[in-house]
């Protein structure tokens, strides 16, 4: 399970982001960026964000810490805003939580050079969970510290939409000509034979565990939340293995 915290004081609305997460104190007193179980998007975004966030920070990309951050809707009594007041009413109980990297600029290519190493690395791990939301117009990469990480992995996994095909959606190429990395010839064959072999049936398992029941529970077809777990690391695990000859529109690469 990830670490739970309780959410004490609501900060300040994030308001480049399309789900209107939240700056907010928790009781341990860290600051975490909070996205919300009551957004629009629903509570498979938070899985999402749970299964590549913990999958990244396995196979040692750098990507803040989560944590299940409990909410007492009596926080949003006192908003003025009232988009973030109903935000706050609608999602009592656990929502999503990660650290907040204080300072961190969003990425800029032409400010930061990224190796072909490390580019490749981040593709292949985009083109793994299938993001479509790491593009050169919404990178989701911060800056902090000197150094590159990954944020927002709301948008990915888009077979968990449609279980029945999810196996042969998992099969599909990764289009990577609008990756935000795309330009800093990412050496994808490095990147799978480094990574490849770490996403193993136990590593998903782990990855899966920490997913909260409670966003788990009454998906049509499934008895269990643990059923669901193992549905999860299904696709990723077939796509483990093949997934960098799948990916298209890198420049400078023949493919
Ligand atoms: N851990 C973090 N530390 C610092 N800033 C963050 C962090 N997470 C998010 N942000 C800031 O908040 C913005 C919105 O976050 P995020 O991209 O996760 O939300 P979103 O609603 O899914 O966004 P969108 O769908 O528009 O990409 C980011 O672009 C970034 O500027
Ligand atoms: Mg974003």
């Amino acid at each position: 399970m990830l670490r739970e915290v309780t959410a004490t004081r609501y900060i300040t609305p994030l308001r480049e982001g399309g789900s209107l997460p939240g700056l907010v104190e928790a009781d341990d007193l860290g600051t975490y960026v909070m996205k919300f179980a009551g957004a629009g998007q629903g509570r498979k975004t938070l899985v999402a964000e749970v299964v590549c966030g913990g999958l990244a920070r396995r196979l040692g990309l750098r990507m803040p810490r989560l944590v299940v951050l409990d909410l007492d809707p009596v926080l949003g009594l006192g908003e003025p805003d009232h988009e973030v007041q109903e935000l706050l009413r609608s999602s009592g109980g656990a929502n999503l939580g990660m650290d907040f990297l204080s300072g961190a600029l969003g990425f800029d290519p032409l400010a930061f050079p990224v190796s072909p190493e490390e580019a490749g690395r981040i593709v292949w791990f985009d083109a793994l969970v299938n993001n479509v939301d790491r593009s050169w117009r919404n990178p989701n990469l911060l800056m902090w510290r000197g150094e590159l990480w990954l944020i927002d992995h709301g948008a990915t996994m888009i077979w968990h939409h449609n279980w029945p095909g999810a196996q042969a959606s998992a099969a599909r190429p990764y289009d990577a000509s609008e990756h935000a990395l795309a330009a800093f010839r990412p050496d994808v064959e490095a990147a799978a034979a480094q990574l490849a072999p770490l996403v193993t049936e136990d590593l998903l398992a782990e990855v899966t565990a920490e997913i909260p029941d409670i966003w788990l529970a009454d998906e049509p077809g499934f008895d269990t939340p643990d059923d669901l777990r193992r549905t999860y690391a299904r696709p990723l695990l077939a796509r483990s293995a093949v997934v960098h000859e799948r990916i298209n529109g890198i420049e400078g690469a023949e493919r």
